[in-house]
């Protein structure tokens, strides 16, 4: 099985290139399902279609799925809202506010994610393509289970146990509810699935494609969205650089558009050597159902197939040397002064900009003292030496 995820920029046509993957994959006989992690009716647009909150087939093999999240968000929520409703009501937070004060900005993305598991679960698909969020948001969340994981293993399980003994004293001194079993249950579970997904969308099977249009600054953005994607593990392995203006008896006007795409096109192809990059043309009308959808996909991969699985390098790896061993992150664009790096227990904390990586060492590595680092070719290198034994 496969799992596409396209991203980018607001309005580059992630919707429209993930719809249009999907119905190549389709036609080429694999079961396919798309569904879109956004609220927004985007891909029903693309369509052309109704769709409704469960996989529909719009022609052979091809499935269309507008995850409800609001429903998922509510199955899944409920203990824990539940508990929260219940301290701020004692609070004296009226009921309808403490309501909205529970939802949780983003929380539906992430269970649409969610969403995707079940479906990678299920054994029904050959080809899952998700049509994500604009980029910075759906980085975040992806990072999401990883982050929590540093408070699940450790901060958790000893708030829980403290919990379970305080519980019969506080909750008559402060009136306030202490959290019920449940509660720890649900956010226990939560916290399981997301490292699922996360473990799913990290995977070798899973592919991030970039979706561009030429302009710098969207060009920048991608590049960024590049280097974080590889912090957190994920592999891109394409870009589509969408709305080319075709070069051909184009008037002053256009013939302006097209020298200044080709520079930036020329620099897509700089920045992303290592993946594959194809192209779309600005289209005279909006590539809407499902003819215009094949016809575009067709022009987008031509002979290539859109499935494959290109030889990415591993986004993450340690190689052993004598007793040491050398821990390398991709981390394409960076420089030596972009990256900062600590340790932290068993943890490596690996800072790029404003994103922040925990990399739980393996047990071998643990023990290991950091002897040194370097960023080289887009890849930051770390050298572990055995700790010299205590006596
Ligand atoms: N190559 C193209 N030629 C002409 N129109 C296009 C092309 N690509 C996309 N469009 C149109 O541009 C609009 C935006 O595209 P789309 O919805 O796919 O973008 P998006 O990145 O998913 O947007 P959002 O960030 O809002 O989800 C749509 O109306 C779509 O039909
Ligand atoms: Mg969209």
């Amino acid at each position: 099985m496969r799992i596409l995820l396209f991203t980018g920029k607001g309005g580059v046509g992630k919707s429209t290139v993930a719809a249009a993957t999907a119905t190549m994959a389709a036609g080429a006989g694999r079961r396919t399902l798309v569904l879109s992690t956004d609220a927004a009716h985007s891909l029903a647009d693309a369509f052309g279609t109704e769709v409704g909150g469960e996989p529909e087939e719009v022609s052979p093999g091809l499935f269309v799925h507008q995850v409800d999240a609001q429903r998922r968000f509510e199955q899944s929520w409920a203990d824990i809202q539940g508990y929260l409703l219940r301290v701020l009501e004692v609070a004296g937070v009226d009921p309808v506010a403490a309501e909205e004060l529970t939802v949780i900005p983003g929380a539906e993305e992430v269970l649409a994610l969610l969403e995707v598991r079940l479906h990678a679960l299920s054994d029904d698909w050959d080809t899952i393509v998700v049509d994500c969020a604009p980029t910075a948001e759906t980085l975040r969340l992806l990072a999401l289970p990883e982050a929590l994981g540093w408070y699940m293993t450790r901060v958790f399980p000893v708030e829980r146990r403290v919990v379970r003994a305080l519980k019969p004293v506080l909750s008559r001194a402060a009136g306030i509810p202490m959290p019920e079993d449940d509660v720890f249950s649900a956010v226990e579970r939560l916290h399981a699935e997301l490292d699922q997904v996360r473990a799913l969308l990290t995977g070798p099977d899973t592919g991030v494609r970039l979706v561009l249009t030429p302009e710098q600054v969207v060009l920048a953005e991608a590049r960024r969205s590049y280097t974080t994607l590889s912090l957190f593990g994920y592999r891109v392995d394409g870009v589509v650089a969408n709305r080319v203006f075709p070069g051909n008896d184009a008037d002053p006007w256009r013939a302006g558009w097209v020298a200044a795409q080709a520079e930036v096109l020329d620099q897509v192809a700089d920045s992303f050597a290592d993946v594959a990059v194809w192209h779309s043309e600005y289209r005279a009308s909006e590539p809407v159902g499902l003819p215009a959808l094949a016809d575009f996909g067709q022009q987008v991969y031509g002979d290539s197939d859109p499935l494959a699985v290109p030889a990415v390098r591993e986004p993450f790896r340690i190689t052993r040397s004598g007793d040491g061993a050398v821990l390398r992150l991709r981390l394409p664009f960076v420089g030596r002064g972009d990256v900062d790096l600590a340790r932290d227990g068993d943890d490596l904390v690996v800072t790029v900009a404003s994103y922040r990586r925990l990399l739980t060492l393996p047990a071998g590595l643990a023990r290991h003292r950091v002897a040194g680092a370097r960023v080289d070719g887009g890849e930051l290198q770390v050298r572990f030496a055995a700790e010299r034994s205590e006596d």
